[in-house]
């Protein structure tokens, strides 16, 4: 492989030149390096590692360019960084220890570049490439990472413990390699990673997420969560999904197992949405299933009211893990609740006035909700399986009538409250809400279309019913 052709961008060339200039030594390092050799989409940030001062280096680099760009110091981590056409190039000085990948303890002691790439996570991500002008374009690597690359191992480079003691995300950070890259862990890692798994406990909540989104963004996360479980790292982050993972038995009744049924729907959902909030949704679908399980002679067993524990669960979990609590959160949350809405409705004969409250409820989230509920469907019975997709084909055929003659996704009442008020000369009161929920709950049954006179005369025959009388003129 010619890897000159990886560093075809011209700041490269500029780098060297700085760095020449400088008298240091310079390397391109780490993802860069993995994902060209891989023929991967290059990614938007290089990592630059100097035999010298990273900073310095930053600074030379700078002003070599036409336009000066501004070049950001992190002085405490020995690190900098500027953009060059869209791309984050990150700048850091060779280490002996690898504390800078954790941002939090500040210890720098200059070393060589073979010391830095024996701090890194994974032989894979400690390839580096030459920047200096005798051996411009030259591969360094001194752990076999192109080996580990063709056999496609995820492997660190020094005894595992050590690796994953200086920085724990890096547990997660393997098991999401492996997923993304379709990769397998070494067994050494592996057993590494079972036996620290405690120490993610000190890892942010924010890092974490930022691993499980990745895993989740994957065409096949199951891999990454069966992995995460296998280690026991699951259990930590998420125990609401292990918890999931068992088969009971009582007078020959058994239930399926909700842990595996929910990795099945989380893969199932990726090819119909790169939204990871839905997929989130997917994850989370079923937790409140764990502590709403029971039994009972006549029914076997039931999970009553898991859709609504789960959405209480969805708001502890997120606000554990440091997630916005914003309105992603409460979109996972109403997926959750309203998870089996559909499920019902389409058991039975699917109504119109059915149909407009589900669009109703869900709203503008309602595409995405028939989305989750086609990948709940599990079932390996292939006649089950047709019935249930052909029945949820009914009902979003359904949904796209409804929505055109009833206009309920965004749900304006055609008469307001204001308007009411000034009708009867009412302050707000009990009537007004007695009378707005009259004229929504015959639009949703269908009594009445979703217009203002039809409306109007409903709402004259109800408030002659309250004993309201309608001020002339108005
Ligand atoms: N690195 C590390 N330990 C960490 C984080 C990063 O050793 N906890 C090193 C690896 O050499 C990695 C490089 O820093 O390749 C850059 O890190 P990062 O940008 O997070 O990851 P990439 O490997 O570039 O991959 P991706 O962008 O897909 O996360």
């Amino acid at each position: 492989m010619n890897y000159k052709e990886a560093l075809s961008n011209p700041i490269f060339e500029i780098i060297s030149k700085a760095a020449q200039e400088m008298g240091v030594e310079s390397y391109v390092i780490g993802g860069f390096v993995r994902d060209f050799i891989l023929g991967r989409d290059s990614k938007k940030d290089i990592d630059i590692v100097a035999v010298g001062s990273g900073i310095e280096l930053a600074l030379k680099v700078s002003e070599l360019l036409p336009r000066k760009p501004k070049v950001q110091v992190f002085k405490t981590y020995g690190t900098a960084m500027l953009r060059f056409q869209d791309i984050d190039i990150e700048f850091v000085g060779a280490r002996k220890e690898s504390y800078h990948f954790e941002s939090r303890n500040p210890v720098v002691e200059n070393g060589t570049l073979e010391d830095d790439q024996n701090r890194r996570d994974f032989t894979i991500n400690a390839l580096a490439l030459s920047l200096s002008k005798e051996n411009f374009g030259d591969l360094l690597d001194p752990f076999n990472g192109l080996e580990d690359l063709e056999s496609k191992i995820i492997k660190t480079p020094l005894d595992p413990d050590i690796t994953f003691s200086d920085d724990p995300l890096r547990m997660m950070r393997g098991i999401r390699f492996a997923t993304q890259l379709n990769f397998d862990i070494e067994e050494k890692s592996l057993q590494s990673i079972t036996k620290n798994a405690e120490r993610i406990k000190i890892i942010s909540g924010e890092r974490i997420v930022e691993e499980l989104n990745k895993i989740l963004s994957t065409d096949k996360p199951s891999v990454g969560f069966l992995l995460l479980y296998k280690t026991g790292l699951l259990d930590i982050i998420l125990p609401e999904l292990t918890a999931l993972n068992q088969v009971e038995e009582i007078e020959g009744h058994t239930h399926k197992n909700n842990f595996y049924h929910t990795l099945e729907v989380v893969d199932n959902i990726c090819p119909n949405t790169d939204d990871v909030w839905l997929r989130w949704a997917a994850l989370l679908h079923d937790i409140g299933k764990a502590p709403t399980k029971r039994f009972n002679k006549k029914q076997g067993w039931t999970f009553h009211g898991h859709e609504f524990l789960g959405g209480k669960m969805v708001k502890r979990i997120f606000e554990r893990l440091h997630m916005p609590l914003n309105q992603k959160m409460k979109f996972v949350q109403k997926m959750v609740i309203m998870s089996s809405r559909p499920i019902v409705l389409a058991q039975d004969i699917v109504t119109d006035s059915a149909v407009r409250r589900l669009v109703f409820d869900a709203g503008e989230d309602v595409d995405h909700l028939m989305t989750l509920c086609e990948a709940d469907i599990t079932t390996k019975n292939p006649a089950k399986f047709k019935k249930y997709h052909s029945n949820f084909d009914v009902v979003r055929k359904k949904i796209v009538e409804v929505e055109e003659r009833d206009h309920v996704r965004q749900f304006q009442p055609p008469i307001t409250g204001e308007e009411i008020m000034e009708m009867f000369n009412l302050k707000p009161s009990r009537e007004i809400g007695i009378l707005k929920e009259a004229i929504k709950e015959a639009i949703l049954e269908g009594e009445i279309p979703n217009e203002y006179d039809a409306a109007y005369e409903l709402l004259m025959k109800r408030a002659q019913k309250l004993g309201l009388k309608k001020i002339e003129g108005k």
